[in-house]
């Protein structure tokens, strides 16, 4: 039997992606290289835009009858409800150790919401990593901080941590089998927490980065996604340590504008930030920031949005990921008016587009 998955959204979907395909591998499932000749197709989908949700639509319209069609991923009930009639299976990602179990049964939807979240385990479960050189090593998963537009602490749940001694053990497989690159993963990194020491002591994200670091051979190390407002003392002084670390860091602002922040849940002001910008520049030289931003959150004004432009000249960013505002249902957001028209949209997010490019032409 060959398999086909088809991954949507971020580094953390495709490093569940390697775990899916870990799990069918040893049930003697075979990679397929084409979506049409395999058994089955397992779609990992992204729901933090809706343009992201209309694109699972469009594959699921192609695959054949005779392909057994399982969904997962980041879902909202409410989708996993539409998507019910057109997928054989909507699973649980941290329900994927029972794949095998349910493709044996002809009947899914028997089993259907009767599994029961195996919440501690599917991160350890062995990979089959896609790149040779580089691998994603998620370290949490979930989130507790509810911005309000964001769809993440409803379809991956609170924060779960991995215990350090499995992350630490994972990577120096890796680096003993030759790869160069480490990315930690998690929607959150820096509030990473693991309590399950057998000392007793806990170990937070940057002391999980120092033993990372310490891992002997020869690689780069990363990570994504942090949240401001858990970038501590203690993790820039570990980082200017570290003798691995890169240079690049991502570090999403979402908005420029106090007012726009504090609508969005973001517990932080854009002083705090700058000044947060400022430790990280003193204590690291060569860092180079990306970030993030939406435009057009509900009720963004021009002047608002001016506050993102001259922040995005102040900071001079490497990278910037510019998102259009996009009402994801059950968020905060969702009940405040979407009024900033989706042409406008569009102009905000070239502007932001252009002062990046221009920053990385010089
Ligand atoms: N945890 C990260 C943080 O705190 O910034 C971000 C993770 S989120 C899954 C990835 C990005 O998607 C966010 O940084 C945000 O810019 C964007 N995003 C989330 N919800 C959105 C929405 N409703 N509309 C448009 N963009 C959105
Ligand atoms: Fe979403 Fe990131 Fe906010 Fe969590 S911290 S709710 S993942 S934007
Ligand atoms: Fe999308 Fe889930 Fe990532 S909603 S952006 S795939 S954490």
């Amino acid at each position: 039997m060959k398999y086909y998955i088809v991954i949507f959204g971020c580094q953390m979907n495709i490093s569940d992606a390697e775990r899916i395909a870990g799990v069918l591998e040893s049930a003697n499932y075979k990679k397929s290289q084409n979506i049409n000749e395999a058994d089955l197709v397992v779609i990992v989908a992204c729901s933090v835009r809706q343009s992201a949700i209309d694109r699972v639509y469009g594959v699921a319209e192609k695959l054949n009858q005779n392909q057994k069609n399982i969904l997962t991923g980041c879902l909202l009930e409410s989708d996993k409800k539409k998507f019910g009639k057109i997928f054989d299976y909507i699973l649980d990602i941290k329900n994927i150790k029972k794949l095998p179990k349910i493709l044996t049964t002809n009947c899914y939807h028997i089993l259907d919401d009767r599994l029961k979240c195996d919440n501690s385990s599917y991160l350890n479960i062995t990979p089959e990593y896609k790149n040779k050189l580089l691998a994603n090593v998620p370290i949490m998963t979930g989130c507790n901080n509810f911005c309000s537009y964001c769809v993440v602490p409803y379809t991956r749940g609170k924060e779960i941590s991995r215990p350090a001694k499995k992350i630490v053990t994972e990577i120096k497989k890796l680096v003993n089998n030759g790869y160069k690159e480490i990315w930690l993963l998690g929607q959150n990194v820096n509030s990473y927490k693991d309590c399950s020491a057998e000392s007793g002591q806990i170990v937070n994200f940057p002391k999980l980065l120092k033993m990372v670091d310490s891992i002997p051979g020869e690689f780069k190390l990363n990570f994504t996604s942090s949240h401001p407002k858990d970038f501590s003392d203690e993790l820039i002084q570990v980082m200017s340590e570290c003798k691995n670390l890169s240079m690049d860091l991502n570090l999403p602002v979402q908005s420029g504008d106090d007012e726009i922040l504090k609508k969005m849940n973001r517990p932080y002001t854009i002083s705090q930030y700058k000044n947060l910008v400022k430790k990280i520049r003193k204590a690291l030289p060569n860092i180079r920031l990306s970030t993030d931003v939406i435009v057009g959150f509900p009720g963004e004004t021009k002047k608002q949005f001016n506050n993102t432009v001259k922040l995005f000249k102040e900071i001079k960013y490497g990278v910037a990921f510019i998102n259009k505002y996009s009402p994801r249902q059950g968020t905060a957001a969702s009940k405040m008016k979407d009024n900033v028209p989706w042409q406008e949209k569009k102009r905000r997010e070239k502007i932001l587009i252009d002062i990046a490019n221009a920053k990385n032409k010089k």
